[in-house]
C-alpha cells in the first residue's frame, strides 16, 4: 500500500445535506482538499443507501446526482478530489464479503447506528443494515486510507474498521493500514427540536437546517429551536476557544429543579456552537472580558435569545448564499460534471482492483 496520506470518506444519497453533515464532515473535507493535505477520495454511498427504505430507480438516480451537485456546490472540486459513486467500484462488495468472515456477529449487534435505524425502520431490519459497518470498513481499507473525516456518530464504525484491518493482517499477512477518524471542532451538531439527539435528516425537517433551505425557512427553524430562560443557568464556561465540545453550562439552583434542564442545556449549547461557527464576530461579543483560570466565561444574563437567533439565521443564510447560487449554475450544465465523476470512478476502481488482487493472493483465492 502507498505511503501517501490517503483520505477517504463517504456520504449516503438519502435526502438533503444539513448543517450537521457540513460542520461534522464536509467542511473538513473541503479544507483538506484546498490545503492539498493528501489524496482525497469522496464517494456517494449508494450501496449503503439500499439498506434504507427502497425507492424507485429514477428516485435513486436523482438522489445520487443531487448529492454530487450539492457537494460540488459546497466546494468539493472533482478535479482535485476523487469524487465518485460507490457502486462504480463493485470490488468493495467483494472485500466486504471477505471481511464478513472475520467479523463476529456480536460486534455488529452492539452498533449504535444499527440499533437506532432498527427502531426507526422496524418493518425493514434487513441484513444490509446489520452488515453496513463491514461494507464501510471495505470502503476505507480498499483505498488504503490513513484518515477518515466523519462526524462523531461514525467513531464506532471506524473502531471496527481498525479491528478488521488488524485481524486480516494477523491472519493473512500485512496489507492494511489502520485508519484514524478525523473529527472536526464540531463533530456532533444536535437536533434543533430535540437537542439530546444528533441533528439528522431522519428526524423530520424542523429538527435540521438544510444547506439549501430557503432563507425564510432557515430563519423560522432557528427561531423555534430549543433555548431557555437564563435564570436556569449559573454560568457558561468555554474551556478552550477552539474546542466547541468544551462549552460547559452549569445549572443554577432553580435550574437544577427543572426536570427538562438537560434538554434546555443541550439546546443552548447547540445554539452557542452554531453561533460560534457561523457568526464568530457576534459570538465574541458574548464573552465577558475577565478570564478565570484560563477559562472564558459567558455571563448567562447577557444572552438574548431573540437577538442571537436573528443574527444566527442571517449568518447561516449569508454563509450558504454563494452555495445556493453555484447549485443553480451547475444544475444547468450537469453533464460535464457527471462525466468527470465517471472518470473518477475508473481511477478509484483501478486502485481497488489492485488491492483486491493482493488480498486474494494473500488468502489463496485466485
Ligand atoms: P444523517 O444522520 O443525517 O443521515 P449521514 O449519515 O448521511 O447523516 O452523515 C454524513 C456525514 O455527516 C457523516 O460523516 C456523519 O458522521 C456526519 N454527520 C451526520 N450528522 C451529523 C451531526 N449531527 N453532527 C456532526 N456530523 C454529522
Ligand atoms: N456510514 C457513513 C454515514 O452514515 C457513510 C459512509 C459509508 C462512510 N462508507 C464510508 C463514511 C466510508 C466514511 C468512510 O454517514
Amino acid at each position: 500500500m502507498s505511503n501517501k496520506n490517503i483520505i477517504v470518506s463517504g456520504i449516503q444519497p438519502s435526502g438533503e445535506l444539513h448543517i450537521g453533515n457540513y460542520l461534522g464532515a464536509i467542511k473538513n473535507l473541503i479544507s483538506l482538499q484546498n490545503e492539498s493535505k493528501g489524496s482525497l477520495f469522496l464517494f456517494v454511498a449508494d450501496y449503503h443507501s439500499l439498506s434504507g427504505e427502497p425507492v424507485s430507480a429514477d428516485t435513486k438516480r436523482a438522489q445520487v446526482e443531487q448529492l454530487i451537485v450539492d457537494l460540488v456546490s459546497l466546494g468539493i472540486n472533482p478535479e482535485k478530489t476523487i469524487l465518485f459513486i460507490q457502486s462504480h467500484v463493485p470490488e468493495v462488495t467483494e472485500l466486504a464479503w471477505i471481511l464478513n468472515t472475520l467479523t463476529p456477529m456480536g460486534e455488529l449487534e452492539r452498533m449504535t447506528q444499527f440499533k437506532d435505524k432498527s427502531t426507526r425502520q422496524n418493518e425493514n431490519i434487513n441484513v444490509g443494515l446489520f452488515d453496513y459497518p463491514v461494507l464501510q470498513a471495505a470502503d476505507i481499507l480498499i483505498y488504503g486510507a490513513n484518515n477518515v473525516p466523519v462526524g462523531k456518530d461514525q467513531l464506532q464504525h471506524l473502531e471496527l474498521t481498525r479491528t478488521l484491518a488488524r485481524k486480516f493482517n494477523s491472519h493473512y499477512g500485512n496489507i492494511f493500514k489502520e485508519p484514524q477518524a478525523l473529527l472536526s471542532a464540531t463533530p456532533r451538531i444536535m437536533s434543533l427540536t430535540d437537542p439530546l439527539h444528533k441533528m439528522s435528516k431522519s428526524h423530520g425537517p424542523s429538527s435540521y437546517i438544510g444547506v439549501f433551505d430557503e432563507p425564510s425557512t432557515i430563519e423560522e427553524k432557528i427561531k423555534s429551536a430549543v433555548s431557555a430562560d437564563n435564570s436556569l443557568f449559573e454560568k457558561i464556561t468555554l474551556l478552550s476557544p477552539e474546542l466547541v465540545e468544551g462549552i460547559t453550562i452549569t445549572p443554577s439552583k432553580s435550574g437544577s429543579q427543572n426536570p427538562e434542564i438537560e434538554t434546555l442545556i443541550a439546546g443552548v449549547k447547540n445554539l452557542l456552537t452554531l453561533y460560534r461557527e457561523f457568526a464568530p464576530e457576534y459570538f465574541k461579543k458574548l464573552i465577558a472580558p475577565e478570564l478565570v483560570e484560563g477559562q472564558t466565561i459567558i455571563n448567562p444574563e447577557s444572552l438574548r435569545y431573540g437577538e442571537i437567533k436573528k443574527n444566527l439565521g442571517e449568518a447561516i443564510n449569508s454563509h450558504f448564499a454563494p452555495t445556493r447560487e453555484k447549485r443553480k449554475e451547475i444544475k444547468n450544465d450537469k453533464q460535464k460534471l457527471l462525466d468527470q465523476i465517471t472518470k473518477n470512478g475508473i481511477t478509484a476502481r483501478t486502485i481497488a482492483q489492485k488491492t483486491i488482487q493482493e488480498i486474494k493472493t494473500k488468502i489463496g483465492l485466485s
